[in-house]
Formats: C-alpha cells, structure tokens, sequence
C-alpha cells in the first residue's frame, strides 16, 4: 500500500533502524526498488527530485509507484525529494504525493522557516509529511548545485524543527550528493548533538558512497531516512551497458532495462541490510 512517511519514520526511530529512501527515474527503476523491499519485508520510500519530475512529470512517476505499493505488501511512500519552490510542493500535495521535502537550504535562517512552514502548514490537514533541511549537503544534487559545507548547527536545528512543524529533519553533516573524491569524513559528534536537542526523525543525504558502516553508525545516532539516488544511477546504466555490450544487436528495451532493473534491485537490497529496516515491514 502507498502510505506517508510520518508514521514510517517514527517507528524506525522507535525501533533504532532507519528506512531506505531511492530516487527513481523510470518505471524499471520503480520495480527493483519494490521488488528489492517485497523480498526483505522491508518499508521503502520511492522520491523524485524537480529534475526527474521536470522529465515526465509528477503524474507519471506517481502513477508508476502507486502502481507498485498496490501490488506491494510492504509499505511504500512516494516523496518529493529537495522541492525547490512552494508552487511545487503544492503540485505534488494535489497529485497525490504522500510525502514532501521542501529544500530552503539556500536561503537565510529566517526564509527558510517562512518557506518550511508555510508549506508544513498547507500539508498538515492532508497529514502529509515534510522534510526540510538545515545546512547544507555538499555536491550537485542534479542541477541544484549544494556548494560546499556549512553543517548544521544543534541549537538552530531546535529551533527550525519548533517554529516550522515538519515531521522530518535533513542534516548537514558532511555528506554531499554525487560520487565522493576521497573518503567522506563524517561530523558524527554533530549528529549526536543534534539528535540529543531535536526529537523528530533524521534524515541523511547524499548517502551513495559513504561506507556502509558509516551509514550504520549514523543510524545508531538517530538517522531515521537514507537517500540513495547517485549509486542507483550508476547501478541501472551499468546493467545496460553490460547488456549491450554482450549482444549489441538486441533492440528490445525490455531485455536490456531488465538487466538494468536487476542490478538496480540487487544494489537496493544490500543497502535495506544497511539501514536494518529487513522485516520491519
Ligand atoms: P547521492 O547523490 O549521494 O545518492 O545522494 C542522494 C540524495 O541525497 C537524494 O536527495
Ligand atoms: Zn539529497
Ligand atoms: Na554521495
């Protein structure tokens, strides 16, 4: 079934694992990701950025998830990820979006609680969760370009949580979007302190490339949502290629998008063993 987040969420942090988050850009992409979840008994949140959305559409992307959490029997949400305008978090509240992030990262202190708000405030009667985030996630989040640094400071993190209302909290901790140069180094401290003065579930992106046990760590410091959408990418078109170039003449896209497909599943599998959230369906 196609659920919101809120409910998703707290039960992972009351039962310290975290639930897996992917960015889906085609309807294989959406069948390995509910096949991954189907086989694990594990709930999933499915999300599309302004970029994937500005491609085909929120309509079509929900339509193939809704879709899948019909055939599901695990719990699957539908999350706009890093909404960059109030007009489109609307867009997706009314197509039917169970789940909303709304990014003011970019903005100051006070804008960004304006923003965060006003769109908490529009969802809060359709009970539809929304993510904000405070600090900024460093690297290109598609065509949003993050810039670098500037963590998340604890006593804001409070602060933004109580005056804006949102049912989630995305983390600036030294993560960033795309592939990683070297090793990530990690603000783990900050994390804890922030989880220490913020009660709602966190929520960590730009996750592809951060060691696994890394990632588990940050669940154990309160992590409650992992976005995964670059390793994902890579997985899906290097299942095509590998296809295609093992039989270049084959035409039908359903031969090589399931072996894009595969590789997409086997990839969302390992990482719902990471976050722990395998049964918890
Ligand atoms: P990656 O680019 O590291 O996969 O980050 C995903 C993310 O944060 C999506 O919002
Ligand atoms: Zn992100
Ligand atoms: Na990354």
């Amino acid at each position: 079934p196609l659920v919101t987040t809120e409910q998703m969420l707290l039960r992972a942090q009351a039962g310290g694992y975290a639930v897996g988050a992917f960015n889906v850009e085609n309807m294989e992409m959406v069948m390995a990701v509910m096949e991954a979840a189907e086989e694990l008994k594990s709930p999933v949140i499915m999300q599309t950025t302004p970029s994937t959305v500005k491609y085909a559409g929120l309509d079509y992307f929900l339509a193939n998830v809704r879709a899948a959490a019909q055939r599901a029997s695990v719990p699957i949400a539908m999350h706009l990820d890093h909404g960059d305008s109030f007009a489109l978090a609307m867009q997706a509240l009314r197509t039917g979006y169970t789940s909303i992030m709304i990014d003011g990262s970019h903005e100051s202190f006070e804008e960004n609680i304006r923003l965060t708000k006003s769109v908490a405030d529009a969802c809060a009667p359709s009970g539809i969760s929304v993510e904000a985030e405070l600090g900024k996630v460093g690297g290109k989040e598609d065509d949003l370009d993050g810039g670098d640094g500037g963590y998340t400071d604890p006593m804001q993190a409070k602060e933004f949580a109580k005056k804006t209302g949102i049912t989630s909290l995305a983390v600036a901790i030294g993560t960033a979007h795309g592939v990683y140069k070297g090793e990530p180094k990690l603000d783990l401290d900050r994390l804890s302190e922030i989880r220490e003065v913020v009660s709602i579930p966190l929520v960590l992106h730009g996750t592809s490339g951060v060691p696994d046990e890394t990632v588990a760590d940050c669940v154990r410091r309160g992590i409650c949502k992992v976005n995964y959408a670059t390793d994902l990418r890579i997985a899906f078109t290097k299942g095509v290629t590998g296809f295609l170039k093992e039989q270049p003449d084959a035409i039908d896209p359903k031969k090589y998008n399931k072996a894009g497909k595969e590789m997409v599943k086997e990839y969302v599998k390992s990482k719902i063993k990471v976050v722990k959230s395998e049964g918890k369906a």
